[in-house]
């Protein structure tokens, strides 16, 4: 049921709050610990590790790469994280001391799946993060993580990618604690910010009505882009994913620093760009490409946290994020994005739910 709600996707929009609670709360021990319970890896074994490769499709690959981010952060080893159906065919440098983490909302993606068959037959230790209790991935991998999102029915994913992050950074925080790479207190300081993010996403959820007014400014438009720097990017590019597939908008995600090698040329009168600057120390590096687009006659939508209000001066309207950690701010960033690809699919009457051509879970290669 919709539980009184137009569409599945504006429900599972507003159950992000309670899917993180769950995901997070659940793997929290009585004093306050991570305890990642179906996952055996020790120090020894995290020892043992000298690759970790991210592997996903789609929605999942960009929470993939905000895990990539974390991991490398927090646990202090590189990370390769890929498409699966690029990684497979990459001929990758696979063996006995990698670890490949997958992610999977329905745990059946056909390349994914793929990816950790090929991975597992040269020795790979598989971790799987993923929605679905006994799916084919979480029963081929060697450690699961379950992202308590509850079923995922709109075919646009929203609440599965929030939990995903939450599922990596959590990931992230247990590998580097055991392998001492982050102090006690920074741990602990992490998992109480992260504490506090249902609220955090219930405020932006709550600011529904001023987005659904932007969505007016971008719904007759052919064209829109977004734009981001370090993490931004990556939730730029799914901020832009959302809004192709349920509105068919053709839309594209740009790291903001590239934009003068090329993709500047796009920009026309009126053109929406959706910029988000989160992050502390490259927001006035975004403040300056907002400027830049906004000169050729951009229309821009920028996307900050409360107190970073010298943004008005580059933009013509502002959605604004409670303040958070920089690892933490793109979790609450990508709402209102997923909020305004909601309202602009329904205000051009498209099918939100069951976009055209596309499969909730895609088990064809
Ligand atoms: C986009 C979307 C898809 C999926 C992708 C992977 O909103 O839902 O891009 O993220 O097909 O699916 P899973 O996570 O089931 O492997």
């Amino acid at each position: 049921s919709k539980g009184g709600y137009d569409h599945f996707m504006e429900k599972e929009i507003h159950e992000q709050p309670k899917g993180i609670k769950e995901t997070l709360e659940r793997r929290l021990d009585d004093q306050g610990n991570i305890k990642l319970d179906s996952i055996n890896i020790s120090k020894e074994d995290l020892d043992g590790i000298n690759k970790v490769y991210i592997v996903a499709c789609g929605t999942a690959y960009n929470a993939g790469l905000l895990g990539k981010y974390a991991i490398e952060k927090f646990v202090k080893v590189p990370v390769i994280c890929d498409i699966a159906s690029e990684f497979r065919y990459s001929d990758p440098f696979v063996d006995e001391n990698t670890l490949l983490i997958l992610v999977s909302q329905s745990g059946e993606t056909a390349d994914t799946l793929a990816a950790l068959r090929d991975s597992k037959a040269k020795g790979a230790r598989i971790l799987s993060i993923t929605n679905v209790v006994g799916s084919s991935i979480a029963r081929e991998s060697d450690d699961v993580f379950y992202t308590w999102a509850g079923p995922e029915i709109a075919v646009a994913s929203t609440k599965a990618y929030t939990t995903q992050i939450i599922s990596l950074y959590m990931v992230a925080l247990d590998f580097a604690i055991k392998k001492g790479t982050i102090t006690e207190e920074f741990y602990k300081e992490m998992i109480a910010k992260m504490k506090e993010l249902p609220d955090k996403i219930e405020e932006v959820l709550s600011n529904e009505e001023h987005i659904k007014e932007l969505a007016k400014t971008v719904s007759g438009k052919e064209d829109a882009f977004y734009l981001g720097r370090g993490v931004d990017y990556n939730l730029a590019m799914e901020g832009s994913l959302k809004l192709k597939e349920i509105s068919y908008i053709h839309s594209e995600a740009f790291a903001a620093g590239e934009l003068k090698h090329g993709t500047i040329a796009l920009i026309e009168e009126g053109t929406p760009v959706i910029a988000i600057a989160t992050q502390e120390a490259l927001f006035e590096k975004m403040v300056s490409n907002m400027e830049e687009v906004r000169a050729r006659g951009a229309y821009v939508i920028a996307i900050a946290q409360n107190h970073n209000t010298t943004v008005e001066k580059a933009s013509d309207k502002v959605i604004y994020i409670p303040n958070s950690d920089d690892i933490l701010s793109p979790i609450l960033a990508v709402i209102p994005m997923q909020l305004l690809a909601y309202h602009v699919s329904k205000l051009r009457g498209c099918d939100v739910d069951k976009p055209r051509n596309l499969a909730k879970s895609v088990t064809v290669e």
